[in-house]
């Protein structure tokens, strides 16, 4: 292992679907280990935002490109970041490889802090720490994902029927996992966790148990 590797041992990688869970399980994961969390998610939604706010077309490359280099200089509010539409913007805007490559180097500095990191995104174990120690894939049935979002939205005052948001999920599903650049896909050392039949605290437990066992080994 390289000096460079070294730094990413102690990352927790945590990738998988969109409403699969993976939010809510790293952020436990790093109280758990009292690390620091980057939801990677945010970093597309903020390029989304930015495209929208100043009222470009999302499918202009250009302007994507232009928001990631400006993106120190701005702030949204959570909840400008957190709606529906957003997240499907932010899946157009995360196809495309300029913005992603602008990406990279922030979410590498995060992963590189002493003590580690938990990330969760879609290419952590792939791209962006391809050296993590632990890597997790959490997936679970497009049904459960989309109770889990329809539950979430609502409970935000957000409506939505269930069969619209498992229809997004869906085709946010294809975009993700079918782009050219940084597809999600499981790494091949990751640990698939199925999420679909467990609560959150059974997720956590099997989580950690799969940390522990990468660390010792
Ligand atoms: O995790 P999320 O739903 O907040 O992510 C929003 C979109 O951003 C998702 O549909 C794909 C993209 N994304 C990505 O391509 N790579 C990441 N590491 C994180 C998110």
């Amino acid at each position: 292992m390289s000096p460079a590797d070294a730094r990413y041992r102690r990352v927790i990688a945590v990738d998988g679907p969109a409403a699969s869970g993976k939010g809510t399980l790293a952020r436990r994961l790093a109280a758990h280990y009292g690390l620091p969390y980057l939801d990677t998610g945010l970093l597309y939604r903020m390029v989304a935002r930015a495209v929208i706010d100043d009222g470009h077309d999302i499918r202009d490359a250009d302007h994507a490109a232009a928001a990631v280099a400006a993106l120190d200089g701005r702030s949204f509010p959570e909840e400008a970041l957190r709606g529906r539409e957003i997240g499907e913007a932010a899946s157009v805007v995360a196809a495309m490889p300029a913005v992603r490559a602008g990406l990279i180097e922030r979410q590498r500095r995060f992963a590189a802090q002493p003590g580690g990191a938990v990330l969760d995104g879609r290419d952590i174990g792939t791209v962006i720490c391809p050296q993590a120690g632990a890597k997790l894939f959490v997936t679970a049935t497009p049904e459960v994902r989309a109770a889990r979002r329809h539950r979430e939205l609502t409970g935000r005052g957000e409506p939505a029927t269930f069969d619209a948001i498992l229809a997004d999920i869906r085709r946010r599903d294809a975009r993700d996992s079918g782009r050219s650049d940084a597809p999600l896909k499981a790494a091949e050392d990751a640990v698939l966790l199925d999420t679909s039949a467990l609560t959150i605290d059974e997720v956590l437990a099997a989580a950690i148990a799969i940390v522990e066992a990468r660390r010792a080994g």
